[in-house]
């Protein structure tokens, strides 16, 4: 198979383009990546040299380009990863979002189409997979429920409604041209590779420098946490087995308050640089709330696992322990990637109460 994997620089693709580059070696893996500030070639370091994969630098957004490498490497199938992803900044530039995620996502199925429709077998032994999120279903109250596959979308902020609408598209290219997709919404992922905007590697990169921890609101939203290495698994196994027009939710079960969170942080970083327990503790400083922020996301990853046997491999303490290891012992990562337009956006965002 000749896989086109886009935002394959980023965390989550950076894990899956991995994944598949060490255990496919007779699949070509095509990473397709624009390199935005969240892109970073160093992340796939370890197998940038392997025969099976291969780098490119486009944008999903620009049509001759996408469909001039469909047809050079004779792509079969597309695992569907580039997008902004980040909340607060889809609050400032919405655009930038409408653009890459709405925009980017409907250029790379109509060069699909258009390629593959090209083709004498057309559709036959091809896949499209959209790689989107649980924030689409919207917010949970603080009870039980779930979101199943068959929550009504309900996106709150302007990243999750371009991933819905991107959603849409993906569905729409099924029923109306029969191309074969697949979607999957996730929920939030942690562990290494992450850029440091994201709670978690923002957090330990602070504790690290001693300074504050901006806590929104009052720390009492909840998100479902799932190990990056465990969804690229699930990622591995939806795409060689799922079936064709179907959504699966991808969950750890795994659901934690976010200030109960950030403590089990500051005692895992805390531990790991030798310091007495409850050192980073006055670090915490809670700050203005994420406009609509949503209060609690749960995945019901049931359907995933009974009709494909996937499941979670990793227990939470286990994961942020192995995570914590990570950040500390590749500080010139962190410093790389953490600049000060980074800094300066953070301070005009949010005021410190
Ligand atoms: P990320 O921001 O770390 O990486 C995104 C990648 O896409 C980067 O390498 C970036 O350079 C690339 N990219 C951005 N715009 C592009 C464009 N126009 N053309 C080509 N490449 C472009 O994101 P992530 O956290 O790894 O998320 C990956 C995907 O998974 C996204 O679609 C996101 O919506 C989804 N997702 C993320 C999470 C999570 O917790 N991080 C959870 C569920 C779903
Ligand atoms: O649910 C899946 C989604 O998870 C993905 O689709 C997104 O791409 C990914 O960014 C993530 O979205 P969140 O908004 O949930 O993640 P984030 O790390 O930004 O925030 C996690 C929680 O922590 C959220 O309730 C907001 C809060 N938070 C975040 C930051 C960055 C803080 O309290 N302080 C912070 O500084």
């Amino acid at each position: 198979m000749n896989i086109l994997i886009t935002g394959g620089a980023g965390f989550i693709g950076s894990h899956v383009v991995r994944l598949f580059v060490k255990k496919y070696p007779t699949y070509n893996i095509i990473n397709l990546d624009k390199l935005t500030y969240a892109g970073n070639l160093a992340n796939l370091s370890d197998i940038e040299d392997n025969n099976n994969y291969h780098f490119t630098r486009a944008d999903i957004c620009d049509y001759d380009t996408v469909y001039n490498i469909l047809s050079q490497y004779n792509i079969t199938g597309i695992i569907h990863l580039a997008a902004e992803s980040h909340v607060d900044r889809s609050i400032r530039d919405p655009f930038a979002f409408a653009r890459t995620n709405v925009m980017g996502t409907l250029t790379l199925l109509q060069a699909a189409r258009t390629y593959w429709e090209s083709l004498p077998e057309r559709y036959d032994g091809k896949r499209f997979y959209h790689i989107s999120t649980d924030e689409v279903y919207g917010a949970l109250p603080f009870d039980d429920t779930l979101f199943t596959e068959n929550t009504r979308y309900n996106p709150h902020s302007p990243y999750s409604a371009s991933k819905a609408a991107s959603d849409h598209f993906v569905r729409a290219y099924h029923d109306t041209y029969g191309m074969p997709t697949i979607v999957t919404n996730c929920s939030n992922n942690y562990g290494p590779y992450q850029f440091p905007e994201k709670l978690i590697p923002l957090f330990i990169n602070n504790i690290r420098h001693g300074k504050p921890l901006p806590v929104y609101g009052k720390g009492e939203n909840v998100r479902d946490w799932l190990f990056v290495e465990d969804h690229a698994r699930a990622i591995d196994t939806i795409f060689h087995n799922g079936t064709i027009n179907e959504t699966y939710n991808i969950g750890g079960f795994n659901e934690w308050r976010n200030i109960d969170l950030i403590k089990v942080l500051i005692d895992t970083v805390d531990r790991h640089l030798g310091n007495p327990a409850g050192h980073s503790l006055h670090l915490i400083t809670y700050v203005t709330d994420r406009p609509g922020h949503d209060l609690r996301y749960a995945i019901d990853s049931t359907k995933l696992r009974d009709e494909l046997g996937w499941q979670p491999s990793l227990q939470f303490e286990e994961g942020i322990d192995r995570t914590v290891a990570w950040y500390l012992n590749n500080p010139q990562w962190l410093d790389n990637v953490t600049s000060g337009e980074y800094l300066h956006y953070y301070e005009t965002m949010y005021n410190n109460r």
